[in-house]
């Protein structure tokens, strides 16, 4: 049987845009239905402490409007999880959040925060929402995803992007994610990446077969620059799709 992959399509771009200008130009609503005309399996947002792209307001729209699930990224914060207990989204990714990074570096030390993950993966999943982890691929922060009771991880694949250009080192990381999503699997946990994955590299990473979805914001939103979100959405999903084994 031919393997499905899922891709959510982080929008976050689109809202930085849009608020460039503080009107409602391009319209975060109008840009997540043609991705799902598109074929996006999921419209994945960040709802950050500062509000940087995507607000309250927009989550609850997109909520309203969406036939698809909403992949809902989130710091550990007291505020945002009251947010989200009310918005209910289909899951939850609770990924590292600092005030001056530029986008998420790096994965959550699931070792230390360990507790309070557990405590709001138990929240989550008393309002039916599923909660995964935005992690480093390492068997210590699977291991702690596990004992924390959420349904599955993200893999942080930053490191691997930045190494796509030199052979031994790509090879390197693409070693690391397959043995950290062969241990997450065995433990039944579900298998995401996400984080600088592109037209060229994302190929690299589909024999790994225990990942079941891809994230990917920037290289999507970028391209349909060029050619228009729909087109840029369909040449993803043929990558995924055709190389899937
Ligand atoms: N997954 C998570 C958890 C992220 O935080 C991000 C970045 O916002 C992405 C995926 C998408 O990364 P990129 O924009 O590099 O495709």
């Amino acid at each position: 049987m031919k393997r499905k992959i899922n891709l959510g399509v982080n929008i976050d771009h689109v809202a930085t845009l849009r608020n460039a200008r503080g009107e409602n130009d391009p319209s975060l609503l109008e840009m997540a239905m043609c991705a799902q005309n598109a074929g996006a399996d999921l419209i994945t947002v960040h709802l950050r402490e500062d509000r940087r792209h995507v607000r309250d307001a927009d989550v609850f729209e997109l909520k309203k409007h969406l036939k698809i699930p909403i992949n809902f990224e989130m710091a550990l914060s007291d505020e945002i999880l009251s947010t989200v207990l009310e918005l209910k989204p289909y899951s939850v990714c609770i990924v590292p959040e600092k005030r001056e990074e530029v986008t998420t570096e790096g994965g959550l030390d699931a070792v230390q925060y360990k507790n309070k993950i557990a405590e709001y993966s138990e929240k989550l999943f008393n309002h039916g929402i599923q909660t995964y982890l935005f992690i480093e691929p390492e068997e210590k922060m699977v291991r702690a995803a596990k004992e924390a009771h959420v349904s599955g991880v993200e893999f942080h694949t930053g490191s691997f992007a930045r190494a796509f250009l030199i052979a031994k080192e790509r090879d390197k990381e693409i070693e690391r994610l397959r043995m950290a999503s062969s241990f997450a699997h065995k433990e039944s946990l579900e298998v995401h990446a996400g984080h600088g994955i592109n037209y060229f590299n994302a190929s690299y990473l589909l024999p790994i077969l225990e990942i079941s979805e891809f994230n990917i914001g920037h290289a999507i939103i970028s391209r349909s620059i060029a050619v228009g979100l729909n087109q840029a959405i369909y040449e993803m999903k043929k990558i995924l799709d055709c190389n899937a084994v």
